[in-house]
């Protein structure tokens, strides 16, 4: 029995990726999926690829920045297929800018990408939800980065470790609608955020001894929206391959 018959799940930055890997799955799961993405062209290509596996999926053009684009985008969504279940708040962009090199114009941009978009996105979303009556799930996407600091990527660092935050206060104030809200924590999945190429000498350091996958997390997403997960909500599900579970310099 399919896990998501009949639910109808939105995933933001579904274009490429671990976005991708989870819209494929959800959709391969019996959800209708709207893949998110600013770029047109990425996000045809994986609603065409899981119409001819059989599955629904349709393509929203959205600048996530943009909040009245995100406004417009729920509201489509719940037109399209009458109601919504799912929310995965799974686009980010990096700067691997150190303190020093970083504009100010940077550090918003990566904050409206990675923080500011998944509030706003839960924010309409849930509304959505409750008018629906049937209460939803909300998986955001941190990293090990919010929870380590890193000689670059002042800003991504910085937003990951709020999207943590966020994810528990999430949780609190929309857990009397039913809404459910977790957030899941990679490490060096597939290619680095922001890049097309899978870069398979990529250096990793976990207790897998491989780079993730971006499978990987889409089970892990999968898992966290189902009612596997009915009792675990406001928490945040490593994986990582056991990264983080590593003491930096033991031996
Ligand atoms: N890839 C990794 O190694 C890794 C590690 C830790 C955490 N993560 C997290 O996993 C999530 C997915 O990462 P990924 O590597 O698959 O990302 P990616 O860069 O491969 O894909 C992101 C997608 O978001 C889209 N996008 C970018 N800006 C947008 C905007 N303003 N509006 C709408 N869409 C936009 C892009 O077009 C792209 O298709 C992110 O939250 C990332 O921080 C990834």
């Amino acid at each position: 029995m399919p896990r998501l018959l009949n639910q109808v799940a939105i995933i933001t930055g579904a274009g490429r990726n671990i976005g991708e890997a989870a819209a494929k799955l959800f959709a391969a799961e019996g959800a209708a999926v709207a893949v998110v993405d600013l770029d047109r062209a990425r996000a045809g290509k994986v609603t065409a690829a899981i119409t001819a596996a059989g599955g629904r999926a349709k393509s929203f053009i959205c600048d996530v920045t943009q909040e009245d684009q995100i406004a417009d985008t729920v509201k489509s969504v719940a037109q399209e297929w009458g109601r919504l279940d799912i929310l995965v708040n799974n686009v980010a962009i990096s700067d691997n800018k150190h303190l020093f090199d970083i504009t100010r114009q940077e550090w918003d941009r990566v904050f409206a990408v990675c923080l500011t978009a998944p509030m706003l996105f839960s924010k309409y979303a849930a509304k959505e939800m409750i008018a629906g009556g049937r209460g939803g799930k909300i998986v955001n996407v941190s990293s090990t980065s919010g929870h380590y600091g890193r000689p670059r990527a002042i800003a991504y660092t910085a937003a990951k470790a709020g999207v943590i935050n966020l994810t528990r206060s999430l949780a609190i104030q929309l857990a009397p609608h039913n809404i459910r809200v977790n957030c899941v924590v990679p490490n060096k999945i597939g290619s680095p955020v922001g890049k097309d190429e899978f870069n398979p000498g990529r250096k990793v350091l976990n207790l897998r001894n491989r780079p993730g996958e971006p499978i990987d997390l889409a089970r892990a997403m999968l898992f966290l929206v189902s009612d596997d997960s009915d009792f675990i909500a406001g928490t945040e599900l490593f994986v990582d391959g056991g990264c983080a579970a590593i003491m930096p310099g033991s031996d």
